[in-house]
This record gives structure tokens, C-alpha cells and sequence, in this order.
């Protein structure tokens, strides 16, 4: 039993290095763009734009936690009760593909960057009245930093 396990360890440990590392199953069930090691994500972090150089990769990922239930992130995630984030910064308000969205964001008109996702994070329904997205907010503005940094690693395209 102990041979075994020792064995599995070995395996396991040689496999490092070698192939790209999958993320853990259990701590990352649906995250499909984190292959990267971590000095890869540092460094993208580092290139990231004021504040966003200095957020914290796991932090923004846990953060992202409150979002997942909604929202895939991936290129080609699907849908869910809200739409897939892929690519979002740059992209105009409401223009997922195939997502229904309410009157309140057909109507709005702008592009997201950091700044309005910023506001929109901090409280959906004061940025845009009447929209359906049911969530509170992430009130403290370091979470939304290391979230917005996150999102913009994880969801830029390829
Ligand atoms: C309870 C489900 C739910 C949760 C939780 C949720 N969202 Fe949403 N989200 C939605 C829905 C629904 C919409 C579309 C709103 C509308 O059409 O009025 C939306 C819209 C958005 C949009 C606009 C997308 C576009 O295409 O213009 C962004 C950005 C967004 N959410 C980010 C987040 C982030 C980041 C989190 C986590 C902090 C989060 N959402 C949490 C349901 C949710």
C-alpha cells in the first residue's frame, strides 16, 4: 500500500515538467484556460495595465468563484443564466452571442473596459437600472481589482 503510493507520487512528480500540469479537478472544476505555470501568469499580471499589475492571481480567481454559477469565461463556453465572458473587454454591452438580454442592457450603449466594469461589479443596479443580473456587488475595491485582472487574463482570446 505504502509502495503504492510512493510510486504514484513518483509518477505524478516526474509528469511535472513534462506535459502542461491540467489544473487540479477539485479546486478548478470548470476552468479550462489556466494551463499556464505560474511564472507565465506573473508575467502576464506584470504586463497588465495600473492597478491590474499588482492584483493577485489566486485572490481574482476566487473571487470569480461568486460569478461561475453564471457565467463560463472560456472561448466557446456556453451560456448560462448569464453570458459567456470570452472576450469581453473591448466588446459592446450585450452582445454575447445567442444571450437574451434584458431591455435595460439592449438599450445601453458603450464598450466594456476596466473602468465600467469596475462600476457594474461594484453595484449592478445602480450602473445600469433594470438590468437582470441578480447579484449584490462586490463591494471592496481590492477584490475588484484582483477580479478584473483575472477576467482579463482569463478572458482575453487566444
Ligand atoms: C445569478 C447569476 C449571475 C451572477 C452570480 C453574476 N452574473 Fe453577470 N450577468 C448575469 C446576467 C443574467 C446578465 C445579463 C444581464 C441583463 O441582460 O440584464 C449578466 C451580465 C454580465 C455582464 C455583461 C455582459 C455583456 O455581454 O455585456 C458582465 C460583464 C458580467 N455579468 C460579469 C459578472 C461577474 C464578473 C460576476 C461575478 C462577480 C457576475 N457577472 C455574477 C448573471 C449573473
Amino acid at each position: 500500500m505504502r509502495r503504492t503510493l510512493l510510486v504514484t507520487v513518483i509518477a505524478a512528480l516526474s509528469a511535472c515538467g513534462q506535459n502542461e500540469t491540467p489544473p487540479s479537478a477539485a479546486s478548478t472544476p470548470t476552468a479550462t484556460a489556466t494551463a499556464r505555470s505560474p511564472e507565465q501568469l506573473q508575467a502576464a499580471f506584470a504586463a497588465l495595465p495600473a492597478p491590474y499589475s499588482e492584483a493577485n492571481y489566486e485572490a481574482g480567481r476566487r473571487v470569480f468563484a461568486q460569478c461561475r454559477s453564471c457565467h463560463t469565461i472560456n472561448a466557446g463556453g456556453q451560456n448560462r443564466v448569464g453570458p459567456n465572458l470570452h472576450g469581453v473587454f473591448g466588446r459592446e454591452i450585450g452582445a454575447a452571442e445567442g444571450f437574451n438580454y434584458s431591455p435595460a442592457v439592449q438599450s445601453a450603449n458603450f464598450v466594456w473596459d476596466a473602468s465600467q466594469l469596475d462600476h457594474w461589479l461594484a453595484n449592478p443596479q445602480t450602473f445600469l437600472p433594470g438590468n437582470r443580473m441578480a447579484f449584490a456587488g462586490v463591494r471592496d475595491e481590492t477584490q475588484r481589482r484582483d477580479l478584473i485582472a483575472y477576467l482579463m487574463i482569463e478572458s482575453a482570446p487566444e
